[in-house]
């Protein structure tokens, strides 16, 4: 068995997961999410010391599986650095007084494999990954074949909902919040401007659209009534803006296989939209079960069995914290 943990932001997991049949026997997270509200956003030094909290009480629960474990996996890059490090302390102690592999993980391959908890991972494979600090597409061939085609040049996909949801006072994360909002308001009310519509590039922007939704939550001032408007035209065009930095996209490649995960690939809207894009392809549509589309343990566990298959072990001084992402 192998025991995965993620602290790379504001959920604290740990997961168990059999190597030789991928079955996940234990998994427990525990969110940050309403300590963190009242900010509008994760602060860093409060997630770490709820995680310092947090991990130790969930580990304690995996007592029972100390003596089956073959290895212990991390997430080690990317994400917050006090958070991190929260994690990988504990996985480093772990691997030294049991005697086991460390093994190192990168949460955006995790999400990747979030697509093949408890079952076989098929590839080729486009993959948007959605989450709170990406917004990038990728073409994976498989482990250690994950090209990165295009991602955001600023803000990210589900980072532009939390900062519109934190503008609209409506607390943190703003993904579900948004999204809950957007149902009842007008998605043609405001006219946001696509991001980066006119540009060749294939790359995502964030930023401007942000503003624009800044300037019009101020301008409608104290008429809240106006929010569900403001945040349906937002999510359209947030979502446009990708499926049209797809579709340019896949004039070149078109699309087999896609998928899209992270915590925001759990927005319904974008599922549909990115469905209906991939219809004229035939392309089949991979998503994650709903509850591992957010950070999780098992999906860190996964990509463990992998690595662990091929002997991807790290010694306690080559395990380093990496905030940003090589992919
Ligand atoms: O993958 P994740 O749990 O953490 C990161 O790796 O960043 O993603 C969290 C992000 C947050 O920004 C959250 O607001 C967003 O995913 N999110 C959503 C939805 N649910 C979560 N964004 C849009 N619509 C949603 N339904
Ligand atoms: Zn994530």
């Amino acid at each position: 068995m192998i025991l995965s943990i993620e602290s790379s932001c504001d959920d604290s997991a740990i997961a168990i997961t059999e190597i030789a049949t991928k079955k996940l026997l234990f998994h427990k997270k525990i969110s940050q999410e309403l300590e963190h509200s009242v900010y509008g956003g994760v602060v860093p030094e409060l997630a770490a010391r709820l995680h310092a909290e947090a991990l130790p009480r969930i580990l304690q629960e995996c007592e029972p599986y100390f003596e089956k474990l073959k290895a212990v996996a991390v997430t080690s890059t990317p994400g917050l650095a006090v958070t991190l490090v929260e994690g990988v302390s504990m996985a480093k102690a772990i691997a030294v007084s049991l005697g086991i592999e460390l093994i190192g993980v990168n949460h955006l391959v995790g999400h990747i494999y979030s697509l093949f908890i408890e079952k076989e991972s098929t590839f080729p494979l486009t993959v948007l990954l959605v989450s709170g600090g990406h917004t990038q597409v990728m073409e994976v061939k498989g482990l250690c074949e994950i090209t990165t085609v295009a991602k955001s040049m600023d803000d990210s996909f589900g980072e532009s909902f939390d900062k519109v949801a934190k503008m609209m006072g409506l607390g943190y994360p703003g993904g579900p919040l948004i999204e809950k909002l957007a149902k009842e308001g007008n998605r043609k009310a405001y006219n946001f401007t696509v991001p980066l519509h006119q540009s060749p590039l294939i790359a995502f922007s964030y930023s401007g659209l942000k503003n624009a939704v800044r300037l019009a939550v101020e301008a409608a001032g104290e008429d809240k009534t106006k929010y569900s408007d403001i945040a349906a035209s937002f999510e359209h065009i947030a979502t446009k803006h990708l499926t049209m930095k797809l579709k340019k996209y896949f004039k070149t490649h078109p699309p087999r296989s896609f998928a899209i995960v992270g915590g925001a690939s759990a927005n319904l809207y974008l599922r549909s939209q990115i469905e209906e894009l991939l219809q004229p392809y035939g392309a089949k549509l991979l998503l994650s079960e709903l509850k591992y589309c957010s950070d999780n343990a098992a999906m860190i566990g996964r990509v463990a069995i992998e690595m662990y298959e091929k002997k991807q072990f790290c010694s306690l001084d080559e395990l380093e914290i990496v905030p940003k992402s090589k992919l």
